[in-house]
């Protein structure tokens, strides 16, 4: 399969991006693996004629909007987004127009629909610095991650108005199995997404977008690390740090160990295969809502890289 996939992404001048969610093989054979930004700007600059994107289908739809002229393919078109569910475009505009004069910031996190009536998108590596950008008494909207948007308030000391969505994989995350896993390890730093819960975030001795966590684990003396985030990225953490001990946050209410999100988890070797072959499913925006949309994706990418991210 991996053969087939290196032919065949030669042949076409496909470029394979994921996301540090996915399966352990697929990151394995991309040519990129980060974050969603890191994919928002690598499909900005790539030269490929193909991209297959491999993480879910708003990451798709951001690729797209920034390359409309590109394929861009998705090795599972059900590989949809729970955060992304909970903030319809017609209520999320509703909301929005009850509030004449907001700056209204969505986490990348979203159809294209809404990022089509949004100002400015953020992801959770740079939402941080991006609402700091903006003069104090700034009024803001910020959706659809309340989590990220209650953690931001409290780092910025801002009142931003925010949209009741979270994400069911970072929300399951348990505080009491996390408390009994630092009692078990002690000397485990708890390194946390900002799409948890408040109380999670509370005990972590780090918080961060998916990158920052990496960073963190590669570049703290620790050696020990309860993660409390989606499992994938551990792949990564292990390949980085290969001496270093990483132990996956369980969620509630299961027996399972770790946390996974199902939607990223659909994408396969033999799907990615079959879509470079066959070059479907593939990734449409409407060119209306594209051209919208476009204008606050890449204000994110040029606020991103004033700020050197
Ligand atoms: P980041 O990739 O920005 O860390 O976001 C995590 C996530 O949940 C992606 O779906
Ligand atoms: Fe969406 Fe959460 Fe899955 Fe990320 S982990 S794709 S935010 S459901």
């Amino acid at each position: 399969m991996k053969e087939k996939i290196n032919r065949l992404r030669k042949e076409k001048n496909a470029v394979i991006l994921a996301h540090y969610y996915q399966t352990g093989e697929i990151q394995d054979i991309a040519d990129c693996v980060g974050d969603s930004l890191a994919l928002a700007q690598w499909a900005a600059q790539t030269t490929a004629d193909i991209i297959a994107l491999c993480g879910v289908h708003f990451m798709g739809e951001t690729a797209k909007i920034l390359c409309p002229d590109k394929k861009v393919l998705a090795p599972d078109l059900n590989a949809g987004c729970s955060l992304a569910d909970s903030c319809p475009a017609d209520r999320f505009a509703d909301w929005a127009s009850r509030y004449p004069g907001y700056t209204v910031i969505s986490y990348v996190n979203t159809t294209a629909a809404v990022k089509a009536v949004t100002d400015v998108v953020v992801t959770s590596t740079n939402a941080r610095q991006i609402v700091e950008s903006f003069p104090k008494d700034t009024n803001i909207l910020f959706g659809p991650d309340k989590n990220l948007g209650n953690y931001i308030n409290s780092l910025t000391g801002r009142n931003m108005l925010l949209w009741d969505g979270a994400c069911h994989v970072h929300e399951q995350f348990s505080l009491e199995k996390i408390i009994e896993l630092k009692k078990r390890y002690p000397e485990a730093a708890i390194i946390t997404h900002p799409e948890c819960k408040q109380p999670v975030i509370q005990v972590s001795d780090f918080v961060g977008s998916t990158a920052a966590l990496l960073k963190y684990t590669i570049q703290s003396g620790k050696k020990q690390f309860i993660v409390a985030t989606e499992s994938g990225v551990i792949h990564e953490m292990k390949k980085q740090s290969p001496d270093k001990e990483f132990i996956p946050a369980p969620p509630n209410d299961s027996t399972c160990a770790c946390n996974e999100c199902s939607f990223m988890r659909l994408n396969t070797l033999e799907k990615l295969y079959n879509c470079l072959l066959n070059e479907t499913p593939e990734i449409t925006v409407d060119a209306s809502i594209r051209e919208k949309a476009v204008r606050p994706v890449r204000r994110m990418l040029e606020l991103s890289k004033q700020l050197g991210l």
